[in-house]
């Protein structure tokens, strides 16, 4: 991980550190690369975004940074914040002069005064995002480590550089952050630094929800999201940013029967679903996909536990939650609520005998999301009963084969009635109304069953035999199609 100067100018081969150097030298400034870029040159990992700092105006810097590189640049000035970013090509810098700073207790907004390189690297979030590199040309690729931020990446631990109290004081958003790097970089929050998270956690409500499920969704891109959530339940910050992810946790025990403890169930399926697919949507379902399981737990003596329509509850749950949480209401949340609908459904399927007819209506329901739907269903089976897990994967391939064999005779999919509710109007000669409604569904029925198949032929002869069984009169109209 050590790396030698010569290494570490080797990392800041991009045009861009010459200029800034040459303009900093030409301005008298002092000024270093820090932070998150210098983390990742030693973690190996990609980094966009460089942040630049300099003992002086960041926003001159940033000026004449932007005037040398000309036409191409796009020069942002934050007169407020002190700071200026330029975008060249794809790379962005930002801008700031060195600061100390010091924060009143209810707001994230601080009191800056212009500081030193230490002065800054003091006010920083964590040891290992504290370490800076100069880029004067005297200096060019000297790393500057006050608090052996180094060691601490060695040693995967997340440190806050002094008296975590007063870091997360400060700014409070810096507890998610820690969670978060913590589940990127697979790192153990240093005991003290946690301590103080649990200790500060009721500051979280000073930070806005868009900055709070932004680390969320950071987490839940990691490769092990569960290690988030965990290390959120343990600090009690889960409590009070999510309480109903919060209200799986434990076990109740009646008559000597207890379930299982669904916090963790859900992290495990969490942690499946993640390994078989990057859609944080999906990831999301699997956070979902119990979390109306204590709103509807009933103890029945004769069969124990039971969560009765938790998939129905959860899946009304959804809205309110993603809601409060700043997650989008749109189409993306609509799929969470399906597939949290949807997810007892293949199970029941893996259970029983699997009829073309369940699979037909399952494949109508789900639609384009039946392979994720398969994903989360199969993440969902955590038994530690090495049988049952058997037995369940190989029904769960019983389904898939129907499944797909079932798609590619009767392409239920996308399935589009090949009669419309204006054709049925028509030939019944019927206003709008509820019998329509009927009439559609009862077509629906017929081909999700495979009493005919969907077309216009075998869809006319059923309604004409759906008439003269009630009694209706068939006005002649052809059908297009
Ligand atoms: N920083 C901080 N406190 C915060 C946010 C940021 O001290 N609440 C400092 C850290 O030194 C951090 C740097 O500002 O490294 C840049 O912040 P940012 O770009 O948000 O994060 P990165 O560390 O670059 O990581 P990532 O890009 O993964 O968010």
């Amino acid at each position: 991980m050590k790396l030698n100067k010569a290494e570490l100018i080797n990392h800041l081969q991009d045009d861009i550190f010459g200029i800034i150097s040459e303009e900093a030298d030409r301005l008298n400034l002092e000024c270093y690369v820090i932070g998150g870029y210098v983390r990742d040159i030693f973690l190996k990992r990609d980094s966009k975004d460089i942040d630049v700092v300099t003992v002086g105006s960041g926003i001159d810097l940033a000026s004449a940074v932007a005037a040398r590189l000309g036409k191409k640049a796009f020069l942002s000035v934050f007169k407020n914040f002190g700071t200026a970013q330029v975008k060249h090509k794809d790379v962005e810098v930002e801008f700031v002069g060195a600061r100390r700073e010091s924060y009143n207790r209810d707001s994230r907004k601080p009191i800056v005064e212009d500081g030193t390189l230490n002065d800054d690297q003091n006010r920083r979030d964590f040891t290992i995002n504290a370490l800076a590199i100069c880029l004067n040309k005297d200096r060019f690729g000297e790393l500057v480590d006050p608090f052996d931020g180094l060691a601490d990446m060695k040693k995967g631990i997340i440190k806050t550089p002094l008296d975590p109290d007063i870091t997360f004081s400060d700014d409070p958003l810096r507890m998610m952050r820690a969670i978060r790097f913590a589940t990127q970089l697979g790192f153990t929050i240093e005991e003290e630094t946690f301590k103080a998270i649990e200790r500060n956690r009721e500051r979280i409500n000073i930070i806005s929800g868009e900055r709070v499920i932004d680390e969320i969704n950071k987490m839940m891109n990691s490769k092990r999201p569960s290690t988030g959530f965990i290390l959120l339940e343990k600090s009690k910050l889960l409590e009070i940013i999510f309480p109903e992810l919060q209200a799986l946790k434990g076990i109740e025990s009646k008559e000597g029967r207890g379930h299982k403890d669904n916090f963790f169930h859900t992290m495990a399926v969490l942690d499946n679903v993640a390994e078989a697919s990057d859609n944080l949507w999906l990831r999301w379902s699997a956070v979902m996909h119990d979390i109306g399981k204590p709103a509807t737990k009933r103890y029945d003596k004769k069969i124990g536990w039971t969560f009765h329509n938790h998939n129905f509850i959860g899946e009304k749950m959804v809205p309110g939650i993603f809601r409060r949480l700043k997650l989008p209401l749109d189409t993306k949340m609509k799929y969470v609520q399906k597939l949290v609908g949807l997810h007892m459904r293949p199970i029941v399927l893996a259970e029983e005998e699997v009829t073309d007819s369940a699979i037909r209506r399952l494949l109508f329901d789900a639609g384009d999301d039946i392979e994720e739907l398969m994903i989360l269903c199969e993440a969902d089976i955590t038994s530690k009963n090495k049988e049952k897990v058997k037995r369940y994967i190989s029904n769960f391939k019983v389904v898939r084969q129907k499944l797909h064999e079932i798609e590619e005779k009767d392409r239920i999919r996308n399935m589009q009635p090949v009669v419309t509710g204006e054709e049925i109007m028509k030939m019944f000669n019927l206003p709008p109304s509820r019998e329509v409604g009927e009439i559609k569904a009862a077509l629906k029925d017929a081909v999700l069953d495979g009493v005919i198949s969907n077309n216009t032929e075998e869809a006319i002869n059923f309604l004409k035999n759906y008439a003269s069984e009630r009694g209706l009169v068939i006005h002649g109209q052809e059908i297009t199609k």
